[in-house]
């Protein structure tokens, strides 16, 4: 068996400063996905006054008790809009994630509506739709918690428009097989009653839901008639009269119940066991010292690898063939995978050998998982005469077209088409998670700056102009700030280049769900039909 073996050494300097630096950021995401669940906690009172649950504990009532939810993109939209990324942070003003409702896998948004009324601004649009790609994805029933005032009327030329996708989404969901359940445990109004209008089952909620066009106020203004808001959209008058709810509840816990009772009675496959596989041979904990905080140092992706998969078993692919592009096959958590790492730029000879393993793993039908940290592709005479356009397109192509799930996890440097080839954001993998180490951007901030240096220069140059070198300098530096700050984790989370930043420890789990999620989704048989279940 060709178990990795480990040179690192744990009481090195090296090694004690990157794991302090990786707890240290780690603690940074965590202190502020606190500050989200602690800002929406704080209107406890207001929602007890009301005889609510607050929307986290909507979730955790809805899923199985004991049982993990793996939250996505927690601080989507942070320091954006509203969010200003420090004292004031909304979490996109959702919860949204994967747990076990009634046994069964499911996909769950819930308005965060003790945050601005669970409105839904621009990048809480886009964890919308993101939810609405996994769960169709993943063949995954989705059930909505919904609270909201709708759009966030200060951003509403941001969200309108793409906000329709959203319905359209609803509809083909329902059209492709997928069960969409909302429960509504508050306002519902204007655009956002179309999304209980557009799901398949809806909870109502006695005398909390409000599902209308317009409230009384806009109805009175707009053709003088006056009207209860119960009258316009309350959950009697919709379970009674209209019919647009299928389920009456007399709380918000009842209506939890419901809806954990309907899942039970929907026909929908088991999850999968998860196999029993091997433990790694090395402790987790030490994947925190191994990535340097520099990307530019070298380090061995294998480190990372022996503490990722079961046994520590890895059987490289071409290893002897640039060694700059790890590839090889191994298992984590009993499921085959062919896995993808940098140690270095990526050589044109890399890129073909990336290239080919894709294709094998097509072939065979192994998921691929790419373990992101690289300065990109390699540059230079010797680069481009062998050929680094034309290999790297190919890698390109291959990850692109690739038909298996596909997973990244960015672990440290995501620069310049290296972000592509490795299968970033816009390569559509399955999910993509980053640790607190990652780094996303065109290129580093420091070559940033010396790029506009040696363009400014040659400007002056050509108009006969001095070169003010203090100004420069001054640009040069604003530059590479700027570029070093656009290119952190949580800039990245910030506006879902990820599903989230994850503890590196937890990869392994978190890659063995998701796995097991792919596979249960290529197990599962859908019963689509033409146009979604209308409400006749
Ligand atoms: N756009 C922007 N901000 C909104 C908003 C909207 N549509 N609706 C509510 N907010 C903000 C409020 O200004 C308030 O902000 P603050 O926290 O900075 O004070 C926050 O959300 C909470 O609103 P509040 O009214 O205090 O909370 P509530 O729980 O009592 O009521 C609603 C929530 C959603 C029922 C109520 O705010 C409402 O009816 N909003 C308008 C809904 C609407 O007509 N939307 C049309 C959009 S298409």
């Amino acid at each position: 068996m060709p178990a990795l073996g480990s040179l690192i050494d744990t009481r090195s300097p090296a090694f004690q400063a990157n794991a302090t630096r990786m707890a240290e950021r780690l603690a940074e995401v965590r202190a502020i996905e606190a500050r989200v669940v602690a800002a929406s906690a704080s209107q406890r009172d207001k929602f007890e006054r009301r005889g609510q649950l607050l929307p986290r504990e909507r979730v955790a009532r809805l899923i199985d008790r004991g049982s993990e939810f793996l939250e996505l993109s927690p601080l989507a939209g942070l320091g954006m809009h509203d969010d200003d990324g420090k004292n004031n942070v909304q979490g996109g003003g959702s919860i949204c994630g994967i747990g076990l409702v009634a046994g069964k896998r499911v996909l769950i948004t819930a308005s965060d509506s003790a945050i601005k009324g669970g409105t839904i601004a621009p990048m809480g649009l886009k964890k919308a739709l993101r939810a609405q790609a996994l769960a169709l994805e993943n063949k995954l029933p989705l059930i909505a918690l919904v609270e909201s005032g709708g759009a966030n009327l200060m951003y509403q030329a941001e969200i309108f428009v793409d906000g329709g996708r959203s319905f359209a989404n609803q509809a083909r969901l329902s059209a492709a097989g997928i069960p969409q359940v909302a429960v509504v445990h508050g306002a519902s109004t204007a655009g956002g009653a179309y999304l209980p209008g557009l799901s398949d089952y809806v909870v109502l909620v006695r005398g909390r839901s409000s599902i209308c066009l317009a409230g009384a106020p806009l109805v009175k203004a707009a053709i003088g008639e006056d009207a209860s808001d119960e009258e316009l959209g309350g959950a009697q008058m919709h379970a009674e009269v209209t019919g647009l709810g299928e389920y009456l509840a007399e709380n918000d816990a009842h209506a939890i119940a419901l809806t954990r009772e309907l899942l039970d009675k929907l026909p929908w496959d088991a999850v999968v066991a998860e196999p029993s596989a091997p433990a790694p041979l090395f402790d987790a904990e030490e994947l925190l010292g191994i990535v340097p905080a520099d990307e530019r140092e070298p380090y061995d992706v294998r480190e990372v690898l022996a503490r990722l998969v079961d046994g520590s078993d890895f059987l490289e692919f071409k290893a002897l063939h640039a060694a700059d592009t790890v590839c090889g096959h191994a298992r984590i958590q009993g499921h085959a995978v062919g896995l993808i790492g940098n140690n270095g730029p990526i050589q044109p000879q890399g890129s073909t050998k990336a290239a080919q393993f894709i294709q094998a793993c097509c072939q065979s039908g192994t998921p691929l998982v790419f373990l992101q940290n690289t300065t990109g592709y390699m540059v230079g005479r010797a680069a481009e005469q062998a050929g680094a356009i034309k290999h790297g397109s190919k890698m390109i192509q291959a990850v692109a077209n690739a038909p298996v799930p596909k997973f990244t996890i960015v672990l440290g440097g995501s620069f310049g088409a290296g972000n592509y080839g490795m299968c970033g954001r816009g390569f559509d993998p399955r999910f993509i998670f980053a640790w607190p180490s990652a780094r996303t951007a065109v290129m580093g901030g420091a070559q940033a700056a010396k790029v506009m240096d040696i363009v400014n220069r040659n400007k002056l140059q050509r108009l006969g102009l001095p070169a003010n070198d203090e100004a420069l300098a001054a640009m040069s530096d604003a530059l590479r700030r700027r570029l070093d700050a656009e290119s952190q984790a949580l800039f990245g989370t910030a506006r879902l280049w990820d599903d989230g930043i994850i503890d590196p420890r937890d990869t392994r789990r978190i890659l063995g769900l998701c796995l097991s999620l792919a596979q249960e989704a290529q197990a599962r048989g859908l019963h689509p039909n033409s146009f979604g279940v209308a409400r006749l």
